[in-house]
């Protein structure tokens, strides 16, 4: 056969199609970069026992395609979890399963954003989030946070800023429990602030809850979505931080006409009944068991790394101190640019994300997140001494 010359896409694309270049997965000796839970807290004797049950049970439905919400059973499941855990009384039907948390977030970008759109977040948030919202060509702005969250007042004067640009705020997204990457969970007043707040200016809130049930300490803060009657907050969650990312399973809980907008951008006929089928039947007795077992294990790991970046930094740099989650937000002095050392540092052995990947503005070159859930503790402790080590070379850390 003749070789042709390749076939060009380029006057084809959609304008809104941007090139996602998707590197090798690359890891540091030390990687703090990465999102991942512990690979030896995974469930997977659990899981395959499940499905062989279920399969058992049920494995010829898997002839047909799903229901488009996903499988009954595990959003019976999952209106049961959140009735117990976070104070929230939906139905089966306010609830639509996802390829992970990510895809119903997406879909809910893509159902009330037009490009041009104002969105908030806070002040660092979420890549994935921050991407898609871009992706959509939303006008992505950041309200100030400190230990408790949100900052009523900066929140009320972005609304207002907004409103006197005669532009409309679609919705504030949040991450309220173990934010990525800051660390910290929203407080219940200022909870209720931000719906106050957002309630007086008719915006909605998009509560992304995923972390919430790695809590190794501390009380539980009900959710936003549970303050509220009216609708106006959507809350997505996960079985990626409790059970592994690769089963790609999330979820959405919004009212009935959002779901049905949100549907519209809905690919791939529903979700993967399989791995559902699997998650279902292991849920029913283990999945609490399961989160305990892996927050213990998550909570030695975060102790070793507040253990050692106290005593390889000391009063050097500042640090979140979180209750649960799997992040540390190191802040450094202002004149230091871990942004630029992001790729020194990660080819001598140490990965991190400098705060400007995750800042809509792209501030925050002298912060980095430091995930500490798949390292062992013994390699959480190694690795920021080693990154101590690195930034001293390079005078990055004062020694
Ligand atoms: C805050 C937040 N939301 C959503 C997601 C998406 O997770 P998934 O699509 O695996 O549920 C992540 C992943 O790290 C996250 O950190």
């Amino acid at each position: 056969m003749a070789t042709s010359s390749p076939f060009n896409y380029n006057s084809l694309y959609s304008q809104l199609s941007v090139p996602v270049v998707r590197g090798e997965n690359r890891h540091a000796k030390y990687d703090f970069a990465v999102a991942y839970p512990d690979p030896e807290t995974l469930p997977l004797e659990g899981l395959a026992d499940s499905l062989k049950v279920a399969l058992e049970r049920e494995g010829k439905d898997l002839a047909l395609y799903p229901v488009a919400a996903g499988l009954p059973a595990l959003r019976e499941w999952v209106a049961e979890k959140l009735a117990r855990d976070r104070n929230m009384n939906v139905g089966v039907d306010d609830i639509v399963l996802t390829s992970g948390s990510g895809e119903a977030i997406s879909m809910l970008i893509a159902a009330l954003t037009d490009p041009g759109d104002v969105l908030l977040t806070e002040e660092y948030v979420y890549l994935g989030t921050l991407r898609a919202m871009r992706r959509f060509g939303a006008d992505v702005r950041s309200v100030k946070c400190d230990d408790e969250g949100l900052i009523p007042e900066d929140l009320e004067s972005t609304l207002a800023t907004v409103a006197a640009e005669g532009k409309k705020v679609k919705f504030l997204y949040t991450i309220p429990a173990f934010q990525n990457p800051l660390g910290w969970t929203m407080s219940l007043e200022r909870r209720v602030k931000t719906l106050e707040i957002t309630g007086k200016y008719g915006v909605p809130v998009l509560e992304d809850d995923c972390y919430v049930d790695l809590r190794f300490e501390g009380e539980d803060v009900t959710s936003m979505h549970s303050m509220d009657d009216s609708g106006r907050v959507l809350y997505v969650g996960s079985f990626s931080k409790i059970v592994a990312p690769g089963v790609r399973l999330g979820y959405m809980v919004a009212p009935q006409e959002v779901i049905q907008r949100a549907m519209s951008f809905k690919g791939g006929g529903g979700v993967n009944q399989f791995a559902a089928l699997a998650v279902q039947e292991f849920a029913k007795d283990s999945m609490y068991s399961h989160i305990q077992e892996q927050n213990d294990s998550l909570r030695v790991k975060r102790d070793a790394m507040l253990a050692a970046l106290g005593e390889n930094f000391g009063d050097a740099a500042q640090w979140s101190k979180p209750e649960g989650g799997l992040y540390v937000w190191l802040e450094m002095p202002e004149d230091i640019d871990l942004a630029a050392f992001q790729e020194q540092s990660f080819n001598e052995g140490v990965g991190y994300y400098n705060g400007t990947m995750f800042s809509p503005e792209g501030r925050g070159a002298n912060c980095a997140r430091l995930c500490f859930g798949h390292p062992t503790a013994e390699t959480v402790s190694e690795g920021v001494a080693e990154m101590a080590r690195i930034f001293e070379r390079h005078g990055v850390l004062k020694g």
